[in-house]
């Protein structure tokens, strides 16, 4: 496999995490590479938050319907969008920052899991996310446990098409 492409195929949603310390250096070098995704007109409408306070991490658990990772995590990292920076691609261009995030934590040995939090206020308030902010994304960040199987993942031919929407080898017009 190309070098390139292991880490976008490898990649896996971690939610059991070994007990060992998570070095505030390696969640910036990661928040780091994210910066580097791209975003409308090089907008950058993006924040990270890095928490590591056991009790806030517990905190966000208890506030997100799927954040039952928070609780075992070592750490978390918010993304946070800016809708002054970029009004209509505010929420596209956070959720690029989110996936780059989420490569690099996988490229630098971490696991992690998004815990969906966009619309939660209250995840929101914990994190002290200002009003005209919103927040994007939220990851569960730990040394990972498990190597988990793949997930299965929609057919190929069942959802690319050719030239245009519905038509290509597997569905003649
Ligand atoms: C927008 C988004 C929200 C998600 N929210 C949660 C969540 O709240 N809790 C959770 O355990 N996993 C969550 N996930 C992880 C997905 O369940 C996971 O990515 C999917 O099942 C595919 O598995 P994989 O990541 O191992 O490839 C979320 C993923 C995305 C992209």
């Amino acid at each position: 496999m190309e070098g390139c492409v292991k880490p976008l195929l490898e990649r896996r949603s971690i939610r059991l995490y070994r007990d060992e310390d998570v070095p505030l250096q390696l969640l910036l070098k990661a928040v780091d590479i994210a910066r580097h995704a791209p975003s409308a007109y090089n907008r950058q409408p993006w924040s990270f938050i890095i928490v590591k306070r056991r009790e806030t991490l517990d905190r966000l658990a208890a506030a997100a319907g799927g954040g039952a990772p928070l609780r075992r995590a070592r750490a978390g990292i918010a993304v946070v969008a800016d809708p002054a920076r970029a009004p209509h691609t505010h929420l596209i261009d956070a959720s690029v920052a989110a996936t780059y995030l989420w490569l690099a934590l996988h490229c630098l040995g971490l696991g992690a899991v998004w815990i969906e939090v966009y619309g939660n206020g209250e995840a929101a308030r914990i994190l002290g996310v200002p009003e005209e902010k919103v927040l994007a994304a939220l990851f569960a960040v730990g040394w990972p446990a498990v190597r988990p199987r793949p997930t299965p993942r929609r057919r190929l031919e069942d959802l690319v098409y050719l030239e245009r929407y519905g038509e290509g080898p597997s569905n003649p017009a």
